[in-house]
């Protein structure tokens, strides 16, 4: 099996490496292939003919895309049809990540993979235009919706630190931290989402949309307090509410992605002490 990732500096980009090692697996980033550049997406996938592409390459900043709308829409939507059209060609299966924030947050108890998303942010609407152009151009595909993912930072330009490594630098420098006590989601360990992945492909699972955040949820004030808990780190943190620190993007209030296809992910709590024993 000949697989493709693109995006393989990112986050999940470079799980997915590991988790195929083995495999045939041709590992790519911008610097091989841009995949809003529509021409080269088509003509790249066409003379590697590979048998799965997965697309780990997104436009990631939650906040920015409020003013950066066109960038994100291209980068996280219309790239979709592009890479979705080009493996129906080369009858390559297509794997594509997408987000909790596809979701208004109305739910308390969370959205299962065939309920209605509604974006209330620039993001998760360019998230959803993703899911529509791979469904749209591509019958072959699984979309993979994750949240809050944490794990290694990856080695592009543009990507960020996880909120596990954005506390522990805090955790540096500071005794006490507020922290927004809202936002109901299900952290993710990048390494599990890759090994799901490498499940779904390998397991044959029917085509279509896949919930697959770590178990359990928190809100960011808990993920921090616990993160802190069990690195025995000493400093106080403080539950406030969203209105203490405005943000461009609305977020969803509760965005539990409810996986009712697969077995269970790992609870978050256990796969956050994997980490911090990395
Ligand atoms: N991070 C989260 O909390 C989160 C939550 C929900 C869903 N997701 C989804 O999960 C997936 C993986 O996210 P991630 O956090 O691993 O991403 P990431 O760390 O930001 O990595 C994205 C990668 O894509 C590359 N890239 C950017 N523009 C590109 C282009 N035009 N052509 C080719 N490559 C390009 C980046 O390279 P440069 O940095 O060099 O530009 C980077 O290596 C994405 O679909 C994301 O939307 C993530």
């Amino acid at each position: 099996m000949k697989i493709l990732i693109l995006g393989v500096k990112g986050m999940l980009g470079q799980e997915l490496k590991h988790a195929f090692l083995g495999a045939e697996v041709l590992a790519w980033d911008f610097e091989e292939l841009d995949i809003t550049n529509e021409i080269e997406v088509k003509e790249k996938i066409r003379e590697q003919k590979p048998d799965v592409v997965i697309n780990a390459a997104a436009y990631n900043n939650v906040d920015k895309a409020e003013i950066e709308k066109n960038k994100a829409v291209l980068l996280n939507g219309y790239a979709l049809g592009y890479i979705a059209k080009a493996c129906k060609e080369a009858g390559a299966i297509f794997i594509h990540y997408s987000t909790d924030y596809v979701f208004d947050g109305k739910r308390k108890e969370g959205y299962k993979e065939m309920d209605i998303p509604k974006p209330v942010s620039a993001y998760g609407a360019s998230k959803l235009l993703g899911e529509i152009e791979t469904a749209k151009n591509t019958d072959k595909y699984y979309i993979i919706r994750l949240s809050r993912l944490f794990g290694k930072t990856g080695d592009g330009i543009s990507v960020k630190k996880s909120f596990v490594d954005t506390m522990l630098d805090l955790a540096k420098s500071k005794n006490e931290i507020e922290v927004i006590d809202e936002e109901l989601s299900s952290p993710t360990y990048a390494p599990d989402l890759a090994e799901r992945t490498k499940y779904i492909v390998e397991s044959k699972q029917p085509f279509g949309i896949y919930h697959s955040a770590g178990s359990g949820a928190c809100t960011w004030y808990e993920f921090a307090s616990e993160i802190f808990k069990q690195k025995g780190a000493d400093i106080k943190v403080v539950p406030v509410s969203g209105d203490k620190f405005p943000r461009n993007a609305l977020r969803p209030k509760y965005s539990v992605l409810l996986n009712t296809k697969l077995p269970p992910m790992r609870d978050w709590k256990e796969v956050l002490s994997n980490y911090l024993a990395t």
